[in-house]
């Protein structure tokens, strides 16, 4: 270790340091602005497609009706799902899908839209194709013809979902394809900055998702709803919460100080669903008693909605059950992950940060 690393200042969590130069996105924390190659994400949801939103991420070229056709699961894939137990959770399966992939494809480093492509075309496959066998139902293939979002619901469910439907999954990718250097992009960053493959880049960014405080909230926001019950008892369930210093998931964020921009985009997809979920007036009431009981208890901290809370009313509404939402998640955000993969590699440069030494000083072992 040198004297420098020791005299560096240290930041828990690395926040405040920055790590990467980027031109993927912006994150305005203190304004609540997100910008994709500086296009709002509002416009970008209201206005675009998933395939519109790739090709902007990976190429910085907008093409709002593209189109990414999606891909049947390949043979070695479905054999080595077949393989996983059928309690597998489905992030473990999106994971294993892309790390068979990888191993079939044997891709080459530096990433390329392309490889991002293929690779994004047939993980909703592999992920509906997961979900049926562990119901003990054979998968089916992508239609020829639909959309990315449509194609993941028609495998799922074995039939073609209704235009609105689909649309309002559609948004949800779009809102979450990517998120500036947030935990698992910078995972994807650290990993591909190795020389090492974009399927490896992905594998391990969806590993770093996995986790509650990531990309496993959602499914505990509707958990959340179903303890609160009724508006009218949103602000006890929320001061008895935080009382025992119980985090509410759905809430905070690293960057922002202002409401995430996502969580208001999805509100109003959300609020346009076919059939409006049942709870979604629950959602908006607790959300406001919510953030009161924030301001009051934590005056000293900025705590607003985060996209996690709306996009579980979206997930939901699309008729997915919660154990598919991180993984859901995860092949949205692989855009902006095979985004930065290309962008880190351009820069080439290993990612060692430095850490401060706090064990014991040099001594010798017992006899030596
Ligand atoms: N519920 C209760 N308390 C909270 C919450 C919350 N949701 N968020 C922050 N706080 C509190 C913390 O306990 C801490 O209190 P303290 O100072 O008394 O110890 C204070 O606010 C500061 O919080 P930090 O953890 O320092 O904030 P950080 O920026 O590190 O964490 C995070 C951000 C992890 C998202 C946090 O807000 C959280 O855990 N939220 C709930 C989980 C969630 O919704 N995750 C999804 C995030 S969006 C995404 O990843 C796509």
């Amino acid at each position: 270790m040198t004297a420098a690393a020791i005299d560096a200042p240290f930041s828990p969590g690395l926040a405040g340091v920055v790590a990467a130069e980027t031109a993927i996105s912006l994150v305005d924390g203190a304004n609540g602005v997100l910008l994709y190659r500086g296009y709002p994400i509002v416009e970008v949801v209201r206005t675009g497609t998933y395939g519109a939103v790739l090709d902007l991420l990976l190429t910085g070229e907008w093409h709002a009706h593209a189109t990414l056709e999606p891909a049947p699961v390949p043979a070695d894939v479905l054999t080595a799902l077949r393989l996983l137990p059928p309690g597998t959770h489905p992030m473990d399966a999106l994971r294993t899908a892309v790390s068979a992939w990888g191993a079939m494809h044997r891709i080459a480093w530096p990433p390329t839209a392309e490889q991002a492509r293929e690779l994004i075309a047939f993980a909703p496959s592999a992920l509906a194709a997961f979900a049926r066998l562990r119901q003990g139902l054979e998968p089916v293939s992508p239609q020829p013809g639909l959309d990315l979002a449509s194609a993941f619901l028609q495998q799922l469910h074995d039939a073609a979902p209704d235009p609105a439907t689909a649309r309002a999954l559609e948004a949800y990718l779009m809102a979450c394809a990517e998120h500036g250097l947030n935990a698992s992009t910078f995972a994807a960053r650290v990993i591909v900055a190795t020389r090492s493959d974009l399927a490896s880049t992905i594998v391990g960014a969806i590993g770093a998702l996995k986790g509650p405080l990531h990309g496993g909230a959602p499914a505990e926001v509707l958990g959340q709803l179903d303890e609160i019950g009724s508006v009218d008892r949103a602000e006890a369930w929320a001061r008895d919460r935080l009382g025992r210093r119980e985090l509410i998931m759905g809430f905070g964020h690293r960057v922002y100080r202002a409401y995430d921009p996502r969580a208001a985009a999805l509100r109003v997809v959300a609020e346009h669903l076919p059939q409006r979920p049942p709870w979604l007036d629950l959602a908006i009431g607790a959300e406001e008693v919510i953030l009161r009981v924030f301001a009051e208890v934590k005056p000293n901290r900025v705590i607003k909605t985060n996209v996690e809370f709306y996009a579980a009313a979206v997930l939901q509404g699309v008729g997915l059950t919660p154990d598919l939402f991180p993984a859901v998640f995860g092949i949205a955000r692989m855009a902006g992950w095979s985004a930065h993969a290309i962008e880190q590699a351009a820069v080439d440069k290993i990612i060692r940060p430095e850490a401060r030494y706090v064990g014991p000083a040099a001594r010798h072992l017992p006899g030596a």
